[in-house]
Formats: C-alpha cells, structure tokens, sequence
C-alpha cells in the first residue's frame, strides 16, 4: 500500500507540471488548468489512502464536503473581472490551512516534546513546522486584506502608519521569529509552552496585515502572487515536517512558478518588488499632466463617424485593448465592431501588453469570453514591429501601456517599461472618457500626438457607435 501511494503521488507531480505547463498559452490553459487539477485529486486520494488507519474519517470526510460546499459555487460562478479577488482568497485558505497544520502539529505533540508519541523531535521538523507557522500566517491575513481592498470592501488606497511602518513590521518579524527561536530550543530540551506558538502566529498575522494594507488596490496583482509564492514555500516547509512529499512537490511548484510570475509581473512594469511591497504606489492619483512635460499640449477630439470612415479604409486596424476596456466591458461590442471591419476586407489584429489590465491574462481572458481567435491576439514583443506598416491603431481604454514616454524620457516615471509601439502607426485613435491619466498617475504623450484623434466617451457606448457608422458605410 505504501508503495501505491508513493507512485500515486509520483504520477500526481508529473501531472502538475504537465498541466502547469499548459498554463503557458491561452489554447491550452484550460486543459492543464483539468490536468493539474486531476493531479490534484490523485493526491488527495494518496493521502486518504495513506492514513487508512486513522479514526478521524468523520473529522476528514467532514473536511471534504466543507471545501467542496464552499470552494466550487465561488469557482464557478465568480465572473471574470472578480477573479483577482477568487485567487486572493484561495490563497488565503492555502496560507491560513498550512499555519493550522503548523499549529495543530505542535498542539499535538505538547510542543513538540513527545513528537510522534515518544520520538525525538528533528531539526528539520521543529524547523519547518516554524517556519511554515510564520509564513502561512502571513500570507493568510496578507491575502484577506487583498481580497478586501479588491473587493471594495476596505479602501483602495495605500493605509499605512507612515515613518513607522518599516520600524513596526521589522520588530513583529523579530517577534515571531524569537518566538520560533524559544519554540526550537525549548522543543529540543523536551517542552515549549503553547502560548508561544500563539506569541508567533499572532506577530505573523499583524505582520501580514501591515504589509498588505500600505499596498494600493492597483498593485494587489503582484502582491498576491507574491503571496501566492510565500504560500507554496510554508505548504513545501509543512510537507517537510510532515514528511509528506506530495506537500514538498507541490509546494515548491506553487513557490517557484509564484516567484515567476511575480518577477515577470514587476518586469514588464519596470518596478522592483522591494519597491511594490513598500507600497504607497496607485493610489488612485488621476490628473492629467503630472510629470509629463506636455501640458501645454492640446488633443484633437473625432467623432465616431470620422473613425469609422478611417478603419473602414484601412489595410490593417491593430486593437490595443487596456484597462478602460475592462471597466467598460466592452469586449463584445470590440469583436462585433472587429467582425464588421473584417467583412470590408480589413484586417484585424488585437496587441496584448503583459499588464495591461489589472492581473495577469486580464485583456485575453476578456477577449477570449468574446470568442475573439487566439490567433489575433498578438504578444506584444511579436507586434511591435507591425505598428509602423498599420494604417490606424485604435486604443481602447489603455494609457500607460502605450505611453512612449516609457521608451523616450528618462525623467518619466515609467522609463524603461516595454510598451507598445502605438505612436508608430500611420494614425491613432484613442478611446477614453476623458484626459485623465491611467494607473501609474502620469500624462500620455501620445495623446497630443498630430497624428493622434480622441473619441471621448465610455469604450463600450464609444465602440457601439463606431460599429452603427461601418453598418451605415
Ligand atoms: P491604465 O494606464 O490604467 O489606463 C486605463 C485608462 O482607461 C484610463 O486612462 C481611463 O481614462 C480609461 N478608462 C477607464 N474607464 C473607462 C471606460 N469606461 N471607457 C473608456 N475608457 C476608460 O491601463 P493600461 O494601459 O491597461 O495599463 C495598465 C496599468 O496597470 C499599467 O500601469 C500597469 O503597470 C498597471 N498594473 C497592471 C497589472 C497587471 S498584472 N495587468 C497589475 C498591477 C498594475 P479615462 O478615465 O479618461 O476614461
């Protein structure tokens, strides 16, 4: 029977890194999303068949049915635009689950000193089972404070201490890690008192809270994958004082694909993490002008008639979709005009920023629910080439992710982040409500441009009009 579960775990580690990679092209995403999650439930079957002994099959079958009950209706019916929010309180749940196992594995053993009814206590085990305790901890209260700032339920905006903030998580990071230290010691003496364990798990949480709450809404993308990869690492701790290798594996899957996506996310923001995670960034500033030296500048507004007539014309249109789309939920309305324009003859590519939106896959998750084709939707590194032999490039409530300050302006806050080369077509046509800025709080060039036509309006009324004026040509 051991033997069988250690194959069944074996086959579940292959099929998590089959399906993860899946995860790495839209076309194939959903099949290794069932992949993984088939692993996932091999894994469990192992373990159930691991602890066949057990008499706690009440407690464990009580277990099943309560994730079940409370983990597919929000899977299912969660719409697109509130998945942000559905990852922070999975990964809440993962966190906070690895924290319990620390704290239910110390409980059980009367801190330790009776590991396993008699045995010594390793050092592997003290030391994972802590450090699994601090950092699910962490990740558990950090992640309910990102589901709430993206559920709207706590502000948006960065809440912090000021000065203090650094100075305050540094001495509850020294607090629970003392409190580990005296756990440690005192465990391999034969006794730690309980209260301890609440000592470091208490520090931890505040210490998640006060992260998490100084961050603004807008960056909670990068901090739950940040979580995310913290989650992995303390579930890859817990398995190791488990000895559970499925918890390792996949743990370790969670933290190193986590840290990736973390990275690549900071990446293609040109931001540091350390700079993210001391917050204060996305606070919701939206005037115009502020750093981008063309306020004296004034944009040309077209009407949905002139627009049409310029994309009915046109050898190619390339669609730069943007956060505004998304807020204006326009996706629809984007194929319906794109289907038009592809009946005149026009051809018709959507260019994708890795951020553009808010959260990773935000604008091919949105197009895809439109049933626009993958193939359309072009990577930004392979369409940027494109833009200065496309004859209009019509932008859709993006900002930032076309700014080409980004490109030409080294004072420019976001210098240096890969943008898209939108200022390079023959002509540009902006969809937005007005001249506010995006995200990052900073005025867009490339809406003064001369070769640059604003059609104020939401993107999805804006869109709808543009598509009445093709019916009509
Ligand atoms: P933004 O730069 O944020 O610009 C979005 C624009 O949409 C705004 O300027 C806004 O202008 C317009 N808008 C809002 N509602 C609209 C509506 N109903 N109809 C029409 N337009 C509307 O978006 P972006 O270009 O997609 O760039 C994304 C930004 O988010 C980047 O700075 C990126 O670094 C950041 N970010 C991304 C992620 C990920 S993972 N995607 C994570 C964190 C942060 P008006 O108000 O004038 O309409």
């Amino acid at each position: 029977m051991d033997n069988l579960v250690n194959i069944l775990y074996i086959v579940s580690f292959a099929l998590f890194i089959y399906g993860l990679m899946g995860l790495t092209g839209p076309k194939t995403a959903v099949r290794g999303n069932w992949i993984a999650a088939f692993g996932m439930g091999l894994a469990v079957v192992a373990t159930l068949i691991a602890v066949r002994d057990t008499n706690n099959w009440i407690l464990i079958v009580g277990g099943l049915v309560v994730g079940v009950v409370l983990g597919v209706p929000p899977a299912k019916y969660t719409k697109m635009t509130a998945m942000p929010q559905l990852v922070a309180a999975f990964n809440g749940v993962g966190g906070g689950t690895v924290a319990l196992i620390a704290w239910a594995e110390f409980l059980d053993t009367t801190g330790f000193s009776n590991f396993k009814h008699g045995e010594e206590p390793t050092v592997h085990i003290i030391v994972g089972s802590l450090f699994a305790a601090i950092i699910g901890s962490i990740s558990f209260w950090g992640s309910l404070i990102a589901f709430g700032k993206l559920q709207e339920i706590l502000p948006g905006k960065p809440i912090g201490v000021g000065k203090l903030q650094q100075p305050l998580n540094l001495l509850l990071l020294i607090v629970a890690v003392a409190a580990a230290v005296v756990i440690g010691l005192g465990a391999s003496d034969g006794g730690a008192e309980w209260w301890w364990m609440v000592l470091l798990l208490v520090a931890a949480g505040i210490l998640g809270l006060m992260v998490v709450l100084p961050i603004g809404g807008a960056d909670m993308p990068v901090v739950i994958s940040l979580l995310n990869a913290l989650t992995g690492l303390s579930a890859a701790a817990a398995g190791l004082a488990l000895n559970n290798t499925a918890m390792i594996v996949a743990g370790m899957i969670v933290g190193a694909s986590g840290t990736i996506l973390t990275n690549l996310m900071a990446k293609a923001m040109n931001r540091s993490i350390p700079a993210i995670v001391a917050g204060g960034f996305g606070g919701g500033g939206t005037a115009p002008g502020a750093g981008g030296g063309a306020e004296q500048k004034s944009a040309k507004a077209t009407s949905a008639a002139d627009a049409a007539i310029q994309m009915a014309y046109a050898n190619q249109v390339i669609v730069v979709p943007g956060y505004g789309m998304a807020v204006a939920q326009a996706q629809h309305a984007v194929k319906e005009m794109a289907a038009l324009l592809e009946a005149k003859g026009v051809e018709v590519k959507y260019a994708i920023h890795p951020v553009a939106g808010r959260m990773p896959g935000h604008m091919n998750v949105l197009l895809a629910e439109a049933e626009v084709s993958y193939d359309a939707m072009k990577e930004m590194d392979d369409v940027n080439g494109e833009f200065n032999r496309t004859d209009v490039a019509l932008v859709i409530g993006a900002n930032d992710v076309t700014n080409p300050a980004a490109r030409e302006d080294t004072a420019s806050p976001i210098y240096g982040m890969p943008v898209l080369n939108v200022d390079q077509a023959k002509s540009v046509i902006v969809l937005k409500r007005s001249m506010n800025s995006g995200f990052a709080g900073i005025d867009n060039p490339l809406f003064y441009a001369d070769h640059t036509s604003m059609l104020f309006g939401d993107a999805k009324k804006s869109v709808g009009a543009v598509t009445e004026e093709l019916k009509a040509l």
